[in-house]
């Protein structure tokens, strides 16, 4: 998800804004699970013999699942809880990519980890002015941290993969703009919408 390519000219309705931003939670509330389980499986990778390499995608797990803790209590804040059936479709996806993780290459998990985390931090940027919409400030200050939190991961794993020889033929993922205009952009609508 890219937060210039949202259209939030439709949420100018704090109702409809509270239900878009429900949806949005409840989707990256799955989706988290669906990242930690693929993060379980890459730290147990075959292919990773570096242990601080291990450390490290263990504590991008541990990220994923307090975002999950959090969102699960966002959710709660808006009356709202997560959707079994997404939940139980993620965790699938999830699982399935820790099973290709652990016996994949090393090259595979880490390239597909960067391309999802560029998607997350829009995800968090699009829900921020969903909830300043939606007249829920109080979650906004954490939502930008989450972004903040995904663009670190992007970044990891993009320096993990930018030197490989297979990004000659096959090129990264875009790259996300620098981490301080998740704030300066969220500030710049955050004016233009009290206009
Ligand atoms: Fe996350
Ligand atoms: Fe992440």
């Amino acid at each position: 998800m890219k937060v210039e390519d949202y259209d939030f000219s439709k949420f100018k309705n704090s109702t409809k804004a509270k239900q878009a931003l429900v949806r949005l939670l409840q989707n990256a509330h799955a989706g988290e699970k669906a990242a930690a389980n693929a993060y379980w499986g890459h730290a147990r990778s075959l292919f990773i013999w570096n242990k601080e390499e291990r450390k490290q995608i263990i504590k991008i797990y541990e990220d994923e699942l307090h975002h999950r803790r959090r969102l699960f209590d966002f959710l709660q804040s808006l009356d709202s809880k997560p959707r079994l059936i997404r939940e139980i479709g993620m965790w699938c996806v999830g699982a399935s990519i820790a099973i290709l993780s652990i016996i994949g290459t090393w090259f595979i998990p880490m390239y597909g980890a960067g391309q999802l985390e560029s998607t997350n931090i829009g995800e968090y940027e699009v829900a921020a002015r969903l909830a300043l919409l939606a007249g829920r400030e109080e979650l906004i200050e954490e939502l930008l941290v989450f972004a903040e939190v995904e663009w670190d991961h992007e970044d990891f794993f993009r320096k993990k993969v930018e030197d490989h020889w297979v990004t000659r033929y096959y090129p990264l993922w875009n790259k996300p703009a620098r981490r301080d205009s998740i704030r300066s952009l969220f500030n710049s609508f955050q004016a233009d919408t009290k206009q």
